[in-house]
């Protein structure tokens, strides 16, 4: 078995697309996650292209041990500067430079001739040798480029001193056998690549990533780059997971061993999935709800008489545990401590809030799940902003307006105000902008039950914006949905005070 390289994204190209600003601790918590995962490579984000990105590589260079920090650069030496800086601090740092090599990317957007473009991508790993020895070279809109060219362009960065070449499909066209004949033409026809690891990027417009990523492997590339649950821009990247558990399912056939620890997906598809705000489909493979349900008379017959028939993956395979222990008031901190570390959240720290919140649930729900328990975990995040919910009521006929007065601690001190609004959630956050003395702009709200029935929690997530550059995401948990969607809108403008101040 090859080694095939896990190269993770989903802080570059995952992030930079959804158009959130992940605070650097929100991130630190998605890099150590990746580690506990396994992935031999994490794109920390893209230096140049703001000073939180700048900030957010720094730290995770400095602070994340156990796999090769990279960052993103344009094939420009400003940003490769940048790029060495936060790098500086990495145990294993890398560079991820390029240009694109595609006719419409070269005439239209560039505006440089082809020989410009490849005289550009050496200057460029040139220059980004000067500070590492890892520098990978991506060649933007491979897959619609001329593949003489795209030869070409791949020998000259390789003798520049490339260690891996990264062949995109960058607008998602491809189809699985035109990849892997491009994979494949790359390996045949690149007379030094025996030099480079080959690196595949794919997104998912046309729904292929997952198949195209498998084509390009098994035409010979030893990195597969992509991100958790699929997030990116459009129609998302390559979803890691599906990939690796594909991979898993048949070994055989693909020749290649992602080294991962495949017993940690789900904890990191959900804190993905949290930390962006991004939900995941029910029916999404691997990490949907609905993933290893069966529903259908047959498919549940079968399974009882032998997994095999319906079920291609034992579930704990990807860290979904068995033993579905049922927690209540009765339980003690040891118990929640020990279903939360089963559930893949490392708890360094003491738990005490956690615990005082679980109690308040336990004693309204009776009886408190898994699901309960990710969606409590779920509205952290935003500790240390002085910024904290307290109580709420809320009057409403359903003909007129609402009138919400909110509770909040603000800096150490009990504050109270109240607000009309067109119904319960526009007046309480309009109370709370009261409170707070500032507002933002509310440019997402939802609202999801966590489990069925109507004691279920209810699980808020909001998206707001403040100025032009700060949006962040906000959840909150309660069984009163006014008040979850309370606890969401504090917890993102907590986020907000966090970014602004520097907490
Ligand atoms: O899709 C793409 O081409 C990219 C490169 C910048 C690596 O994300
Ligand atoms: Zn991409």
């Amino acid at each position: 078995m090859r080694k095939l390289y896990i190269f993770d994204t989903t802080l570059r190209d995952g992030e930079q697309s959804l158009g959130i600003t992940l605070n650097v601790r929100e991130k630190l918590d998605i890099a150590r996650q990746l580690v506990r995962f396994g992935v031999d490579v994490i794109e920390a984000g893209f230096p140049a292209s703001s000073p939180g990105d700048m900030e957010a590589v720094r730290t995770i260079a400095a602070e994340i041990k156990g796999a090769v920090i990279c960052g993103l650069t344009r094939a420009v030496e400003r940003d490769i500067d940048y790029c060495a800086e936060a790098l500086r601090a990495a145990e294993a740092p890398r560079i991820h430079t390029g240009i694109a090599v595609s006719p419409v990317h070269m005439e239209k957007k560039l505006r440089l001739a082809p020989d410009q473009v490849v005289e550009a991508a050496v200057a460029a790993v040139k220059h980004a040798k000067r500070y590492v020895h890892d520098v990978e070279f991506y060649a933007e809109d491979a897959f619609r480029s001329d593949p003489a060219f795209l030869v070409r362009v791949l020998e000259k960065v390789i003798d520049a001193g490339a260690t891996v070449v990264n062949i995109p499909d960058t607008v998602g066209y491809a189809t699985p056998w035109e990849y892997g004949e491009l994979i494949s033409h790359v390996m045949h026809n690149v007379s030094n690549i025996h030099r480079a690891v080959v690196s595949i990027h794919c997104h998912n417009d046309l729904g292929m990533a997952t198949a195209n990523s498998l084509a390009g492997i098994k035409a010979g590339a030893g990195q597969v780059e992509g991100t958790i649950n699929g997030i990116g821009e459009r129609a998302g990247n390559t979803s890691l997971e599906e990939v690796v558990m594909a991979i898993y399912t048949q070994r055989e056939r693909y020749g290649v061993d992602p080294g991962v620890n495949t017993r940690e997906i789900a904890a990191t598809s959900r804190l993905v999935a949290r930390i962006t705000g991004v939900p995941v489909p029910s029916h999404k493979a691997i990490v949907g709800a609905n993933a290893f349900m069966h529903a259908s008379g047959i498919h549940q017959d079968g399974v009882l008489k032998e997994r095999d028939t319906y079920e291609i993956i034992d579930p704990e395979v990807v860290g979904i545990p068995k033993n579905r222990i049922v927690l209540s008031a009765r339980s003690g901190r040891h118990a929640l401590r020990h279903r939360l570390v089963e559930l893949g959240y490392p708890l360094e720290t003491d738990i005490d809030m956690l615990y005082q919140r679980f109690l308040q649930l336990a004693d309204q729900k009776g009886e408190v799940y898994d699901d309960d328990l990710h969606a409590l975990m779920g509205q952290n995040g935003a500790n240390g902003s002085g910024i904290c919910f307290k109580n709420l009521s809320v009057t409403t006929t359903g003909a007129t307006t609402a009138t919400a007065t909110v509770t909040l601690e603000l800096d150490g001190n009990t504050v109270t105000d109240a607000a009309c609004g067109n119904g319960p959630v526009d007046a309480v956050f309009k109370a709370i902008d009261r409170l707070m003395g500032w507002s933002v702009k509310l440019e997402d709200y939802t609202l999801k039950s966590v489990s069925r029935g109507s004691e279920a929690l209810g699980n808020a997530t909001v998206k707001v914006r403040s100025g032009d550059n700060i949006a962040v995401v906000g959840r909150g948990v309660s069984i009163d949905v006014i008040e979850a969607s309370a606890r969401a809108y504090v917890n993102a403008l907590a986020k907000v005070k966090g970014i602004t101040t520097g907490r």
